[in-house]
This record gives C-alpha cells, sequence and structure tokens, in this order.
C-alpha cells in the first residue's frame, strides 16, 4: 500500500481550497462578488404536535420526525413508548432531558391508547 497517497491528496486538498481563497479574495478586492437572496421550498414535513403533551413532544422529537409520523405509529404499551423514547434520546440523541422521559412516553401513549378489548 502506498502511504504517501493520503498525504499527497490532502495537500492538494489544501492547495485546491487555498487557490479558492485567493480566487474569492481578489473577487473581492474588484468588487466583483453580488450576494443575491435565493428563496428556496423546503417539503414541509407535516404539522407540529398540537393538544396534551404537545409542549414537550414538539421540542423533543419535531427536529427530525413530523407529528404526522409519530402519531400514526401503532398503539404500543407505556413501557415500549418509553423504551422507544430512550432510543431516541440515547442513540439518536434527540434533545430529551432525564426528567421527561416518563412524562414523553405517558404522553405518547396517551395519543395511542390501547385499543378496547
Ligand atoms: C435527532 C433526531 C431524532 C429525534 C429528535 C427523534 N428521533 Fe425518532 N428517529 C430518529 C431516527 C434516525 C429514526 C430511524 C431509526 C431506524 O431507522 O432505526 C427514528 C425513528 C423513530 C420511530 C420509528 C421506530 C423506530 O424506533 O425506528 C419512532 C416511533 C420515533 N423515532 C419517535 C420519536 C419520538 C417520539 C421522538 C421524541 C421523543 C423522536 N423520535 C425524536 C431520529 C430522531
Amino acid at each position: 500500500m502506498n502511504a504517501r497517497l493520503p498525504v499527497l491528496v490532502l495537500a492538494a486538498a489544501l492547495a485546491g481550497g487555498a487557490l479558492a481563497l485567493a480566487q474569492h479574495a481578489r473577487a473581492s478586492a474588484n468588487g466583483a462578488v453580488t450576494w443575491k437572496s435565493q428563496s428556496v421550498d423546503l417539503p414541509y414535513p407535516g404539522p407540529h404536535f398540537s393538544g396534551e403533551g404537545a409542549a414537550l413532544l414538539n421540542p423533543s422529537c419535531s427536529t427530525c420526525h413530523s407529528a404526522d409520523f409519530v402519531n400514526g405509529q401503532p398503539h404500543l404499551p407505556l413501557a415500549t413508548w418509553k423504551m422507544e423514547v430512550l432510543k431516541m434520546k440515547n442513540v439518536f440523541h434527540a434533545p430529551v432531558e432525564a426528567k421527561n422521559v416518563d412524562a414523553l412516553a405517558k404522553a405518547l401513549f396517551d395519543r395511542h391508547p390501547a385499543p378496547a378489548k
């Protein structure tokens, strides 16, 4: 294996970056750079949570999921919702405070009530 290849690739990348910076500086000095506003339509991921538990669910889950995605999940036992909240917190680093885990699990359980038997 050629140990020098990564070094050469890195050097080439740095040289390219320096060149781009130099070109940018030259363009700025000439006043040739003009900034324009752009309008971009992002896909709307569905409504935020509303109703019971929304004040906890929105800051904890909405950064990654739409409310529609979470509300559309099947009926799960309370303990399973707790595991789900812990998975989101511990594995995916959802912004969930430890003191809110139980309340979030309850809010999720309450919006997916088990079907009557
Ligand atoms: C930082 C991003 C992030 C946040 C915040 C987040 N999740 Fe997730 N969630 C994910 C990812 C990534 C997956 C997909 C996991 C997979 O494919 O295995 C997922 C999957 C899910 C699933 C599908 C079942 C599963 O486990 O794969 C549910 C239900 C879910 N999340 C609920 C929630 C709830 C409720 C919250 C708020 C308490 C939340 N998520 C917050 C990233 C996040």
